[in-house]
């Protein structure tokens, strides 16, 4: 709504405020995580409903999306800003390591209002994308990733960026079977944290000198008792660094997880913990976000600004909610939100799987895995009374029945 004195506050700006005001006004954002194949909008919609504050497309390989609108048009669909369901806010992630193709893969996303911010994927393990020299690879390689947030921040100082990390597996003295982060590999984690937020984020806060002494183990869960000291001494920030005011514009996301560990062992919330102490641009806790209890033990051990969950959405998208298992309203949601939109029958099989497998009885998920067509999911959430065909609901004003 706006007046003759000027649009509402209630109203979130379009772009670069809509993020720094979700992480101003909101001590806990609830975030969904990027998933390849999953994240496609109907599930964007469908999670947003049910309580998510922000959230990721899958990620997009940028040397393609930068140069072909047919690329583009496949991979990413999304509502305009003004549209009700409107699908914002939300960041496009980026398979990328050359900053050039970042800048303008970011410019052509961020164009007419189709996102708030980008992301830089440096968290996903695949041999493809690694080979490539994208996702957990960059881990090796900051300076690289340093390079592309230089050349968004000097290029292209208008669009948010937001950089996922995983904990950096480590070879030291402390690696061990699992391969969960160390002492080495937080130490690491740390000094890369430090320099994704001095090189896109923050230059106005840029530390002369910062000296961090760890000691310990960090592994207190399992092996040892040893507690973990850092020592974080900040001597002064450095008055002469260019002052751009963007402060509130970067984002890191931390998978608690080395690249080599196994998504069955918990997720190193210490860690977390640790980055997000040295950090002053807002931090997201990534990892075994389950159901709502997990929120707020994430949150609390760590002190984050927001958690991102993946697998638990894709189980259970109301958990953000507060629900501990998918409520029948949000299947038909789903169902509804994916006939609107469109998801292809392979896609939303899978969906409905994840969602239903919890709640069903053996037969039934059988019966579930055997259904080989959108009219037989259809028919099949209809018969276990999760979703209510168009013809069944009562009229709307101006809409017949059975018009979508
Ligand atoms: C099916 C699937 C697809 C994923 N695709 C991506 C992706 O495109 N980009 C990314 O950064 N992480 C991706 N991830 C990792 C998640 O975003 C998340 O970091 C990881 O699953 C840990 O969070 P969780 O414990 O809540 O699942 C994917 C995970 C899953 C399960």
């Amino acid at each position: 709504m706006s007046d003759a004195t000027g649009p509402s506050e209630d109203v979130l700006p379009r772009g670069r405020p809509t993020l720094q005001h979700l992480f101003e006004t909101n001590p806990c954002v609830k975030v969904s995580g990027p998933m390849v194949r999953y994240s496609k909008l109907p599930a964007r919609l469908l999670w947003r409903k049910w309580g998510c504050d922000l959230v990721y497309t899958p990620m997009f390989v940028a040397s393609c999306f930068a140069v072909s609108q047919r690329a583009r048009d496949c991979d990413f669909t999304t509502t305009l800003p003004e549209a009700n369901p409107a699908d914002r806010p939300l960041i496009v992630q980026f398979a990328v390591a050359d900053p050039q193709i970042f800048v303008n893969a970011s410019r052509i996303a961020f164009a007419n209002g189709s996102c708030d911010g980008v992301d830089i994927n440096c968290g996903c393990p695949q041999k493809w994308v690694c080979t490539d020299g994208y996702g957990s690879s960059l881990l090796e390689r900051p300076q690289d990733i340093v390079a592309m947030l230089r050349a968004a921040r000097d290029q292209i100082p208008e669009v948010p960026v937001s950089v996922k990390i995983r904990h950096i597996l480590a070879d030291d003295e402390l690696k061990n079977r699992h391969n969960e982060p160390t002492r080495e590999s937080l130490y690491r984690t740390i000094e890369l944290a430090k320099a994704v937020q001095d090189a896109g984020a923050c230059p106005s806060r840029i530390l002369t000198h910062t000296v961090i002494y760890a000691h310990g183990d960090i592994r207190t869960r399992r092996y040892t008792h040893t507690v973990i000291y850092i020592h974080i001494i900040y001597i002064t920030p450095n008055p002469h660094a260019p002052c751009m005011d963007r402060a509130s514009d970067g984002l890191l996301t931390v998978h608690g997880r080395t690249a080599k560990t196994s998504s069955s062992v918990p997720v190193c919330l210490e860690g977390i913990k640790m980055i997000k102490e040295t950090l002053s641009i807002p931090v997201i806790a990534n990892g075994d976000i389950f159901a709502p209890d997990d929120v707020l033990r994430t949150q609390e051990m760590t002190g984050v600004n927001g958690v991102m969950s993946a697998r638990g959405l894709l189980q259970n998208p109301a958990l953000y909610a507060g629900y501990n298992r998918v409520p029948a309203a949000a299947v038909q949601d789903f169902l509804d939100l994916s006939i609107q939109y469109g998801l292809s029958y392979h896609l939303l099989h899978n969906h409905l799987m994840f969602m239903l497998y919890p709640v069903l009885a053996r037969a039934e998920r059988r019966e579930l895995a055997e259904c080989a067509s959108l009219c037989a999911l259809m028919d099949f959430c209809a018969a276990q009374g999760l979703w209510t065909p168009f013809e069944s609901r009562p009229a709307v004003a101006g809409v017949t029945p059975g018009m979508l």
